[in-house]
């Protein structure tokens, strides 16, 4: 099978195109013909070993697993002994273990989902790292209810696209902070104000807001405590493009939960869990109208390296794609 594969930690330029053989299945896992592929800024740590605390999951000198990719959807095409949910011919989506950009991957049922057929694979594909994240942020960190005010920073990229939908559909009022350009495709995800960063700060209104979704990662925690309201939570998801030194812009994250003692306020650090009953509940928000994943570019699988540059310039609108024929 066709895979894009890398020997050692680099830029996008350590990835290669390579003919490989189809991955090895498990009792408890689905061998799945890999339709689409999510892109998102874990792939790039991955591909780069930064920041360098992340190479003790990944591997010290190289990566361990040598396909990039974790996100996927397509079509199960043999199933293990052990596994009571899927049969070949069955459509899916969720991550995978062998790295999904990739003609061929192997995941473990509890990680999948089967798709609704009036998903397409691509928006699929963009659900089960940043769909899941934005529930899991929304839902369980922040717990936002219906009245609340909810700021989303990042909210046109892939967390944040679904971030804004689902706090709407919590029925909260939702202000959504991006770049100039993506104002409209903002508002048009429900938001019901925009703050452009390059012009205004997100403490511009005072502590107003009861949740903060942070996906970009760049603000110092006192700014973002000066947004929130006096028992008002931050969530932190993102750790920026500061991918220098053991922690890069995830040193946040650690001061969190120390900050938290000194106020009433509620400072927290997410890392996503990889659950099958969030990917149903997102797929039935998607089928209900709720919820629409906003597919930005997608690129054939060819062309990852390419998918990847454009990842890193920090600015996409939605979720980026591979397709994979
Ligand atoms: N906690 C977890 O378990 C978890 C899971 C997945 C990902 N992550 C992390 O979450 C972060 C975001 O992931 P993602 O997939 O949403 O990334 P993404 O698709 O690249 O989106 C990031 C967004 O941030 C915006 N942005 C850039 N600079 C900004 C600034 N100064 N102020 C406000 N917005 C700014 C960008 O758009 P514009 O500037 O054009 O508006 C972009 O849309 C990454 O650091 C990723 O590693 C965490």
């Amino acid at each position: 099978m066709k895979a894009i594969t890398q020997k050692v930690y680099g830029s996008a330029d350590v990835l290669e195109l390579r003919d490989i053989d189809r991955p090895p299945m498990g009792d408890d896992e689905v061998l799945v013909q890999v339709r689409a592929a999510g892109v998102d800024p874990g792939v790039w740590v991955c591909m780069t070993g930064r920041p360098y605390a992340a190479r003790a999951a990944f591997g010290l000198r190289a990566p361990r697993v040598a396909v990039r990719g974790l996100a996927l959807a397509g079509v199960v095409t043999a199933a293990g002994s052990g596994v009571t949910r899927f049969r070949p011919g069955d459509e899916v989506f969720g991550t995978c273990r062998t790295g999904s950009f990739a003609e061929y991957a192997t995941a473990r049922w509890t990680r999948l989902a089967a798709k609704p057929p009036g998903m397409s694979f691509e928006q699929a594909a963009s659900v089960p790292i940043s769909g899941v994240t934005a529930l899991q942020g929304v839902r369980d960190a922040a717990a936002v209810r219906p009245g609340q005010r909810v700021m989303v920073i990042g909210a046109a990229g892939g967390i944040g696209s679904f971030a804004v939908q689902i706090a709407k559909a919590s029925g909260a009022r939702v202000t959504g902070v991006c770049g100039p350009s993506k104002a409209d495709l903002v508002r048009s995800l429900g938001a019901d104000d925009v703050i452009d960063y390059t012009r205004e700060e997100v403490d511009r209104d005072g502590p107003r807001y009861d949740a903060i979704i942070d996906t970009a990662g760049c603000r110092p925690l006192s700014l973002l405590c000066r947004a929130l309201t006096a028992r008002g939570t931050l969530v932190l998801a993102g750790g920026g493009h500061d991918a220098g030194g053991l922690l890069g812009g995830y040193t946040r994250q650690l001061r969190a939960p120390l900050m938290s003692m000194f106020t009433a306020r509620r400072l927290r650090g997410l890392v996503c869990k990889e659950r099958a009953e969030d990917l149903e509940e997102l797929a039935r928000l998607i089928e209900s109208g709720a919820l629409t994943p906003v597919v930005g570019r997608t690129y054939p699988l060819h062309d990852a390296a390419d998918a990847i540059r454009h990842l890193a310039q920090g600015h996409p609108a939605g979720k980026i794609i591979l397709t994979v024929p």
